[in-house]
């Protein structure tokens, strides 16, 4: 237990990339791409799907991505040097507190429900990455 407790506290990112505090919390429900696509226009205040951006980095094939690396918006320090990895369980630990999972991010909004960060989650799931011109 101490053990473990020290990897997360070492190495917060690695946990979270690991997915350590979301099976801690129990399995997510699982998303409808359909009810994430309405949950998206909140995101849709900042974010763009792909092309440029400067309020917000464009989403498309964030899924997978690591974090920070989308081309042409300027990321926090704290955001590039997370080294987190978008997958369902990363996602879900950002949404539901950004600035928890990625102390000094810039984004600061969240989305409390875990029903609806699933959705959104699968959503982005469906948005494929497209060059970002
Ligand atoms: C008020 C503006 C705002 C809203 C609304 C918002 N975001 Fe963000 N988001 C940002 C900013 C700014 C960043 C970049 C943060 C940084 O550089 O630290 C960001 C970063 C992200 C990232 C990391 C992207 C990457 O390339 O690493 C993800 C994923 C993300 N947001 C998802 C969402 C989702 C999903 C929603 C809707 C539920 C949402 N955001 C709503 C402003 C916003």
């Amino acid at each position: 237990m101490i053990r473990v407790r020290t990897i997360v506290g070492l190495a917060t990112a690695a946990a979270l990339a690991a997915g350590t505090w979301a099976s801690a919390q129990g399995a997510a429900p699982a998303g409808d791409p359909a009810k994430g696509k309405a949950v998206f226009a909140i995101c849709a205040g900042c974010h763009v799907l792909s092309g440029p951006s400067f309020t917000a980095p464009a989403l498309a094939g964030v899924v997978g991505r690591k974090a920070g690396t989308a081309p042409g918006f300027e990321y926090t320090q704290a955001l590039i040097g997370s080294g987190l990895v978008w997958n369902a369980e990363t996602l879900d630990r950002f949404l539901a507190d950004p600035s928890k999972a990625v102390p000094g991010t810039a984004m600061f909004s969240n989305v409390p429900d875990a029903q609806d960060r699933a959705d959104v989650i699968a959503y982005l799931k469906t948005v494929p990455a497209q060059a970002v011109p």
